[in-house]
């Protein structure tokens, strides 16, 4: 797994494929570049994608930050020291917080955007906060649960806690602390390039209300629904959310063409 310093600390990234985009994927809270695998593996024949650990995550060095922008700035700077200048930037429920801040910030790098299991406005319920802060593992098996539909395989429930639980408390408590003011509602009109937004229907965190308003107000971006998934749509149902992903990346060179 590749490494650069960006901001005086080093950030791990997995890197694969190519063609003529680039895809960098973004995890949710207390996730790591490892929720992407299968994504990854999809894409590789026709994009280039950059799945990375965010600060304080996976294997990257660093506190995790408690402000989305300061993992935009930590995306931002990695691209740069890739030569990245045109990105498909795709982001998971905290990691999809950062996309649409970097669209918004960036708007000048952006080919692209898909946001997965996340909304416009993040407001995290206060007894998140409260188990992470009485019990580490109590906290990241609430989290882990209702990041899962109720039918989701055991085997799953387990991998996802595993996941959540590998980040530091900390770190997971400093993701909701950066999720929970985080609101762009008013300003999604200003977000110019194609857009993709995938929600689990029986996602708990992020509710498709959530994904139907990303839809209604981004000028022209799709929704597509996925039955039978929670909100770690891309583990719970990575078939459907790879070939969305596909569909789009690949509808994006046809309107270059
Ligand atoms: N997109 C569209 N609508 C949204 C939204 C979003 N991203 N975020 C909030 N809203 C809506 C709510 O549905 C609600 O609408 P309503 O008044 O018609 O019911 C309204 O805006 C206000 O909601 P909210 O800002 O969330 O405040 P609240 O005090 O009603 O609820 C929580 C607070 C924490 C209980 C609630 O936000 C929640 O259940 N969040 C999801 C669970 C969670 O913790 N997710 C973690 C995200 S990282």
């Amino acid at each position: 797994m590749p490494a650069l310093t960006v901001g005086g600390f080093s950030m791990h990234f997995e890197d694969t494929g190519r063609g003529p985009h680039t895809v960098c994927l973004v995890h949710g809270s207390g996730g790591s570049s490892e929720v992407w695998t299968h994504q990854s593996r999809g894409l590789a024949d026709v994009a280039r994608v950059i799945a990375v650990d965010l600060p304080g995550h996976g294997r990257s060095g660093g506190e995790g930050a408690t402000r989305i922008d300061d993992s935009v700035a930590a995306v931002h700077g990695l691209l740069d020291a890739l030569g990245v200048t045109s990105v498909v930037l795709g982001g998971h429920s905290m990691g999809g917080a950062v996309a649409q801040a970097y669209a918004l910030a960036h708007p000048e790098r952006l080919a692209g955007l898909i946001l997965i299991g996340t909304g416009a406005r993040l407001r995290v319920m206060p007894k998140i906060f409260a188990e992470l802060e009485r019990d580490h593992a109590e906290g990241a098996r609430l989290v882990s649960e209702l990041a899962l539909a109720e039918r989701a395989p055991d085997d799953l429930k387990e991998r996802v806690y595993r996941v959540t639980r590998a980040a530091p408390n900390r770190v997971l408590i400093g993701d909701f602390r950066a999720c929970d003011p985080f609101d762009v509602m008013p300003r999604l009109g200003e977000i110019a390039v194609p857009t993709l937004v995938v929600c689990g229907a029986e996602d708990r965190l992020t509710p498709p209300k959530y994904a139907e308003f990303l839809r209604a107000r981004i000028p022209g971006a799709t929704l597509v629904l996925v039955l039978g998934a929670g909100h770690y749509v891309q583990l719970e149902r990575p078939d459907e959310t790879t070939a969305a992903f596909r569909d789009f990346v690949v509808a994006l060179d046809r309107s270059r063409a």
